[in-house]
């Protein structure tokens, strides 16, 4: 195998953008146009005969691109980038009036240039990336008749199997032209009878993974709510039929983008795939005027031969690695505690400061003061855009506050929600102009809010300078940036042409944020849209981890997760423990795991500490020991979904660089009666290392064993009396303890565990598994001498 570097070649007008495990070639064919010829595992550099699609016959009713080459159709070829009306019938990437107000356009090639690092930045956010790390190829594309110039920008990033892409249109004519869709990518792929896997979901139930056959026709994923959305994520992946979690050929896709997105997999006639990504179309208009840049969104896409548990890893690297900002970068995440779901709005500084001594007694790093600490908020009607705090609720102002929160070795985070404003609230009183409204027509409330004109420089500077003053006036560690409606009614005063408006409004989130968080690196954001409304690659350029949720049932969460695994590392989700039953969906679970499902995140608590039993405060103590041991791993190690729902377990793992730690954990998300021997399935261990694989200690409540206690009380209990539940508070009963040593091929031969609890009784041998049960296993190397040491049960 060649060696890493370049990344890009260019020979006899064909390109080759190498990574560590994939080839992505394309060439310049005889009439200017880009030629896709093969896009998989990485290739030697070499005549390119044998890849790329042939053109021996005439296909009867096509339109042909030149008399003189019959066999040149633009239909029926595998593009890098295709006009509008010259032949190719599949959906174009781009829809541009030109100056002859024609939508047709024809773009030939002009020139490439290679630069080492990433490209250059615009107002847009991009990955970020060192010259040692990638290059970019820049192709210049020219429609030679309108003088509209196009580049199509490729980004390599070796270590990680990426590729990004995105477009800018130059107006070089004398007329102004209209946008109307400029993608960010267009790749067309022979079919290899795909099957796409993309996410949809709604508020509390984010992130569910659907699989679709791909038919002839177009499948599409959109959002047009004015945020990326929970409805349709912009991620997918393209996988072949023969593909599994750890094996086959996997196309993976993503837009670094907030706003309204757009993507489109097209299956043509001739089973040529085509696949589009960018800014929704729909409702969108941008005027390009002479010698005005128009930018497109950067996509990023990555091949795997190693499924979509491959797939999933190159994203989850590259996100941590070249999305995320660089202060955070690695960098371990505190645990958290947030006020929302104890308190809502209603609390005073005796209530807060009570919660955050109990946490900081549990070994919680973080307070965050959600919703309600400013203005009238005093409820979800009043008060959003006015950032002075409410000296009723914090007597003191937040420095004071903030200073005692530290005192108790608590770092202190704020709630804002900057984008939107209640008409109750005075900044509306002052400004009713910086809403976003029609003249003449009743603004539609969402929350009972309304959205800021964002696209508006007045107030972007207005929230720059409100949440600014604030940040500097406290030591504030983190930011939770909520935003929680649609956007309807899209209007700006300003706006010459009211087409343009989702996409400003976007720009002008991307400039707040710049301008606030540029100058504070060490402020750790978390954005938050309602939960994962806006879960997606351009905030995460901004905020390290996302809201992932508001759904907190750690069953629900493990769908939600796992789906948001697909595309995004565990370090950008966060997960918190909240009270059970559950707020949502009534469903009663144990702590444990609850536990279990969001230490595979950004951990937090978001319940009522004073309700809270001994038992259960000795317990998040010890999850908060085990977390912070196990932190890195947690938030950064690579992860493996080994066993997904059909059984009704899943099992997670993740697995250091230097494989020499790993937790896996399984859940059981419905139990069955006679169960079946389980097994866990680690993966990835070095073959010939030798581990200890040991559980963490979990207390069973006897309250939920009901009537079943008086089996093993010497006098008879009342299930759902007083006694019970007394002793509840005080009492419980070891969980099954489970230790091996083995080699690490003999652990992924897969490790038998104890039988599961079958109605015969209790001991310390049985698992207690019944629905919504979980455990957690922490796998360490050994060497010899701690092996010994293990036989004395000492190991550690
Ligand atoms: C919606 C968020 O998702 C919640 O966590 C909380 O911050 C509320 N907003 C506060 O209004």
């Amino acid at each position: 195998m060649e060696g890493d570097r370049p990344l890009i070649i260019c020979k006899d007008k064909t390109f080759y953008l190498q990574t560590k495990n994939s080839s992505y070639i394309f060439r310049v064919t005889e009439h200017g146009h880009l030629e896709h010829i093969f896009y998989g595992t990485r290739l030697p550099v070499q005549p390119v005969d044998s890849l790329c699609l042939k053109r021996t016959a005439v296909y009867g009713s096509s339109v042909l691109y030149s008399q003189e080459d019959p066999t040149y159709c633009l239909d029926n070829m595998t593009l890098e980038w295709s006009g509008s009306g010259r032949g190719d019938y599949r959906h174009s990437p781009a829809e541009i009036r030109m100056p002859d107000g024609t939508f047709v356009s024809d773009f030939a090639y002009k020139h490439y240039v290679i630069k080492d690092g990433c490209p250059e930045n615009c107002e847009l956010p991009l990955a970020r990336g060192v010259a040692d790390e990638c290059q970019t190829l820049i192709i210049d594309l020219e429609d030679p008749i309108a003088r509209i110039s196009l580049q199509l920008v490729y980004c390599v990033y070796m270590a990680n199997d990426v590729i990004t892409r995105r477009t800018i249109l130059t107006n070089k004519s004398h007329k102004e032209i209209e946008v109307r869709k400029l993608m960010s990518l267009m790749l067309d792929l022979p079919d290899q009878r795909f099957r796409m896997t993309s996410l949809h979901g709604a508020w509390i139930r984010e992130g569910q993974r659907q699989e679709t056959r791909l038919p002839y026709g177009i499948l599409v994923l959109e959002s047009t709510t004015g945020a990326s959305s929970n409805r349709q994520n912009p991620a997918f992946c393209l996988a072949t039929e023969d593909a599994t979690e750890d094996s086959g050929h996997v196309y993976g896709f993503n837009l670094v983008y907030s706003g309204n997105h757009y993507s489109a997999v097209q299956k043509s006639e001739q089973n040529l795939v085509r696949i589009m990504t960018g800014i929704n179309p729909s409702g969108f208009s941008w005027t390009v005027k002479m010698g005005e840049v128009f930018s497109s969104p950067e996509a990023v896409l990555t091949f795997s031969s190693c499924g979509i548990g491959g797939m999933s890893r190159n994203f989850h690297d590259f996100i941590n690695r070249h999305i995320v900002a660089p202060y955070w970068q690695g960098r371990n995440r505190p645990v958290l505690i947030n006020s929302w779901e104890t308190f809502m709005f209603d609390y005073n500084q005796r209530g807060l400061l009570n919660l955050a001594r109990q946490a900081s007694d549990l070994g919680i790093e973080l307070f965050v003061l959600d919703d309600g600490w400013f203005g009238q908020r005093d409820h979800d009607k009043a008060g959003l855009g006015d950032y002075e705090v409410n000296r009723k609720k914090i007597p003191g102002g937040l420095k004071p506050f903030a200073e005692k929160l530290n005192n108790m070795g608590l770092q202190f985070g704020l709630w804002f929600e900057p984008e939107m404003i209640n008409q109750d609230s005075d900044l509306y009183r002052t400004h009713p102009d910086f809403a976003v409204k029609i003249p003449g027509r009743k603004p539609l409330l969402g929350r009972n809010q309304l959205v800021l004109d964002l696209t508006r420089e007045d107030v972007r500077d207005y929230i720059v300078t409100q949440v600014g003053d604030v940040l500097d006036s406290a030591p504030i560690s983190y930011v939770k940036w909520d935003m929680n409606r649609h956007i309807s009614d899209m209007y700006s005063p300003l706006l010459e042409n009211q087409g343009e408006f989702f996409h400003r409004y976007i720009l002008g989130l991307y400039e707040i944020l710049k301008r606030i968080f540029l100058p504070r690196p060490e402020i750790l954001l978390e954005s938050c849209s309602s939960g994962g409304n806006r879960f997606d690659l351009g905030m995460l350029c901004f905020s390290p981890q996302i809201w992932t949720s508001d759904n907190t049932d750690p069953i629900e969460r493990l769908r939600i997760q796992e789906g948001l695994s697909l595309f995004y590392p565990l370090s950008t989700m966060g997960a918190h423990v909240s009270a059970s039953p559950h707020q949502q969906t009534l469903r009663t679970t144990s702590l444990a795991t609850r536990f279990n499902a969001a230490c595979f995140g950004c951990l937090g608590y978001e319940l009522n500490l004073d309700q809270l039993s001994k038992q259960d405060k000795q317990e998040i103590k010890k999850q908060i020991e085990c977390y912070k041991e196990q932190r890195a791993l947690l938030q950064f190690g690579s992860f493996y979904r080994l066993r997904s729902d059909r059984t009704g377990q899943i099992q997670w793992q993740v697995i250091s660089a230097d494989k020499k730690n790993a937790v896996v954990a399984l859940f059981q998300t419905v139990a069955s009666s006679a169960p079946a021997f389980d097994r866990l399935y680690p993966q990835s261990l070095e073959p010939d290392q030798t581990y200890v694989l040991k559980s963490f200690e979990r207390k069973l409540r006897i309250r939920r064993f009901g009537g079943l206690v008086n089996h093993i009380s010497p006098v008879k209990i009342h299930p759902e009396g007083v006694v019970l539940r007394l002793a509840d508070q005080f009492y419980s009963l070891p969980g099954c303890h489970e230790t091996y040593t083995a080699t690490g091929s003999q652990l992924m031969a897969g490790v038998m565990l104890k039988n599961a609890f079958n109605g015969t009784g209790y001991s310390e041998q049985i698992r207690m598994m019944g629905d919504f049960d979980s455990d957690i296993y922490l796998i360490k190397e050994v060497n010899e001498h701690d092996t010994k040491e293990k036989d004395d049960g000492k190991i550690d």
